[in-house]
């Protein structure tokens, strides 16, 4: 691997990307009010405006600044070992409903790229065993994806310069640029007669109104936005009502772009929990994505991209890097995602959460579930994405996520303590910072991640910047700044 210029922090899409333009925020009363821009939001907010509603996308940076613009942008339903996790929490019946809609969501975004101009490139998905001890894992996996109706084929033998003992294989997936997906939405959203409103953050949305029983969205500039429904496409849902922030895992995870890189017939992940995944765009790039935590649980985020770094550069000498970056995603107890009402909402709050970094197609799935219910026209899968009873094997792995939140708020305690020693970690770093180390969704301590200058929470995943404004996650209110002295 040769030097290149500094690698920045931005994603290649995002690099690539054209803005997108501002509306006026309307003035009178909306049937929709969708809170977020990534593919979730902006897919919703047009399959509305489609259907002659009056509706805004509210987004509190810019359009794609959270997951969205930072994915690997594959589509496909062989997605790792995420079936065979989804099948050991839930019925046969209910994972194939699962796989349905996400067919049904990649149909539809293939198609909308078709039909817009943007680019995609077909690919067979690849999940691979790179050492014997993942063989099982992998064997498992196809087993699973034949009983789901999926058309694999097992290879032992892969045309890859990486370790590998076996591999499964569908073919004909697709790869894209998330970016130019989310610019055609924008125009149109457009098109259509909806809005667009970015660095407009919502700080809460009120279910109760008297005489009305419209929510209405508080944005942080003091405007109100009032409608029949309000949608929350936020990642992690920003109001706290459903404690969907307590059956989520967040999970951060790296991406790194390299220039002069091989042309690619598939698109490649590993199935062990230091996971590898691989993929080509145009213009001779390599992509190289993985070595995920959970998020504000790992000593060093940087050493998780050095890891990637020293990964690539064993198997491809002459490519060179150009991009870096992070994503992030969440988790659920059974592996499927949460599409649905927002209790204490009246059927009127709508929330989707928890991709597991499979979001391209199940973002789609979750829009055409929401825009379904608001319009009366539900698909026939989206009962059992809201209404499924949680499974024992489920609510262990909820244990199993705050037994996690436990840990951390032990040895966040223990660490403060330690931290406030003058010099040291990342207490030390918030004095230096002007901020208060303490997130503002719950009071987690704050680790700080030497990848990219943030304040990461390593209880429900919120984010922040170095001077403490908001990111992503639960949170919405900025860090408190030190008193001075
Ligand atoms: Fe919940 Fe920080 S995200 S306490």
């Amino acid at each position: 691997m040769s030097a290149g210029r500094p690698a920045d922090r931005t994603s290649l899409w995002l690099d690539r990307s054209a803005p997108v333009a501002d509306d006026e925020l309307p003035d009178a009363a909306l049937d929709v009010v969708v809170v977020g821009a990534g593919l979730t939001g902006l897919t919703t907010t047009l399959l509305l405006a489609r259907a002659g509603l009056r509706v805004a996308c509210v987004e509190a940076r810019y359009v794609g600044a959270v997951t969205t613009g930072h994915t690997t942008g594959k589509v496909s339903l062989l997605q790792g070992t995420h079936l065979s996790r989804i099948r050991r929490h839930t019925s046969a019946s209910t994972a194939r409903t699962f796989v349905d809609a996400s067919r049904e969501g990649m149909e539809w975004l293939l198609r909308f790229c078709d039909d817009h101009g943007v680019a995609t490139q077909r690919r067979a998905a690849v999940t691979y065993a790179a050492t014997t001890g993942e063989l099982g894992t992998v064997e498992r996996e196809h087993r699973v994806a034949e009983e789901l109706g999926l058309p694999v084929q097992w290879r032992d033998r892969l045309d890859m310069p990486f370790p590998h003992v076996g591999a499964t294989v569908l073919a004909d997936q697709a790869q894209l640029d998330a970016m130019e997906v989310l610019v055609a939405l924008a125009t149109q959203v457009r098109e259509h007669g909806g809005t667009i409103h970015q660095g407009r953050r919502v700080r809460s949305v009120s279910t109760s109104i008297p005489g009305s029983g419209d929510p209405v969205a508080h944005l942080d500039d003091g405007h109100d936005l009032t409608a029949r429904h309000v949608v929350l496409a936020t990642g992690a849902p920003i109001l706290d009502r459903g404690l969907h922030f307590a059956r989520l895992e967040p999970q951060r995870s790296y991406a790194l772009a390299f220039s002069g890189g091989p042309d690619l017939d598939a698109m490649y992940l590993s199935a062990g929990s230091d996971s590898r995944s691989v993929r080509d765009a145009p213009g001779a790039v390599l992509l190289v994505g993985g070595s995920g935590h959970v998020v504000g649980r790992t000593r060093s985020a940087q050493a998780h991209v050095e890891a990637l770094r020293s990964w690539t550069a064993s198997h491809w000498r002459d490519v060179t890097e150009t991009h870096a970056w992070s994503a992030q995603d969440y988790r659920t107890p059974d592996g499927l995602p949460f599409v649905g009402h927002l209790p204490g909402g009246g059927g009127r709050v709508h929330v989707a959460t928890g991709y597991e970094k499979w979001g391209m197609a199940t973002a789609v799935v979750a829009a055409r579930a929401i825009s379904g219910d608001i319009l009366g026209s539900e698909p026939s899968w989206a009962g059992v994405l809201h209404r499924r009873l949680p499974h024992p094997s489920g609510v262990a792995e909820v244990a199993r996520f705050n037994l996690g939140v436990g840990a951390s708020l032990v040895t966040g305690a223990v660490r403060t303590v330690r931290e406030h020693l003058p010099g040291t970690g990342g207490a030390a770093q918030a004095h230096e910072c002007g901020v208060v180390g303490v997130c503002t969704h719950l009071g987690g301590l704050l680790r700080w991640n030497d990848a990219e200058d943030t304040w990461d929470c390593p209880l429900h995943g919120s984010r922040f910047t170095r001077d403490g404004e908001v990111l992503e996650g639960p949170a919405t209110r900025p860090l408190r700044r030190r008193s001075p002295g």
